[in-house]
């Protein structure tokens, strides 16, 4: 199954509940919640307490995107927040690290994942497969959105998705950037089933009908 996470960056900040609502009305699954700390990434974003905020408004799997340098030093904070599904990105820390924050989302009961930036290797998330129940491929640089589609990155994803199929294929495999209804059916193609979607999504005048489109088979 082919599921939407728009990406509340693309929201309104002053109107996330509602904003909200429109994802959950639209009929997507999840909401993409970028989190930024201007030094992984050269951008400041959101943090735990708006996520707490969130989590009491929506029912929705908050999919939860650190964009953070060593991320283990609070997965445990966003998963006490509210996140549903945690993903660490491969260049913020060590192996052991990341392997250890990975370990730490689970014990918390949330779903763990990896995600690799545009210059990483499909084979960076090996390690890590086992403890994932999400890879996250960027295709486009992390950091802000309305950025062009890399259609570059998809022999990316399909090599990720060869592994995943080897060895945990219920992993989900996930999209992140410059994804709208053409380039969704490019990865979708490649293997991916999780789109995230901001400006494309949050522009779509008939949210439901941008859903319907990116997830048609
Ligand atoms: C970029 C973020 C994305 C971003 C996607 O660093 O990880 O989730 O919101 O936005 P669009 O869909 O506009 O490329
Ligand atoms: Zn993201």
């Amino acid at each position: 199954m082919i599921k939407v996470s728009p990406s509340i960056l693309s929201a309104d900040f002053a109107y996330l509940a509602r904003d909200l609502a429109v994802v959950k009305e639209s009929g997507a699954p999840y909401a993409h919640i970028d989190v930024m700390d201007g030094l992984f990434v050269p951008n400041i974003s959101i943090g735990l307490c708006v996520i707490s905020s969130i989590r009491k408004v929506t029912d929705l799997t908050l999919d939860v995107h650190l964009m953070i340098d060593r991320p283990v030093r609070y997965v445990e904070r966003f998963c006490e927040a509210g996140a549903d599904i945690v993903t660490v990105h491969v260049e913020a820390d060590t192996e052991q690290n990341t392997l250890e924050a990975l370990r730490k989302i689970r014990a918390c009961g949330k779903k763990a994942a990896v995600c690799v930036k545009p210059k990483t290797p499909a084979e960076a998330v090996l390690p890590f497969l086992d403890l994932c129940s999400l890879v996250l491929v960027m295709t486009v640089e992390p950091g802000f959105g309305g950025q062009a589609f890399m259609a570059d990155m998809m022999p990316k994803v399909q090599a990720i998705r060869a592994m995943i199929d080897a060895r945990n294929p219920a992993c989900e495999l996930e999209v992140d950037g410059g994804v709208n209804v053409e380039t969704a059916k490019t990865c979708v193609a490649a293997g991916a089933n999780v789109l995230v979607a901001g400006s494309a999504y949050f522009k779509a005048a008939d949210k439901a009908a941008f859903v319907s489109a990116v997830t048609a088979e």
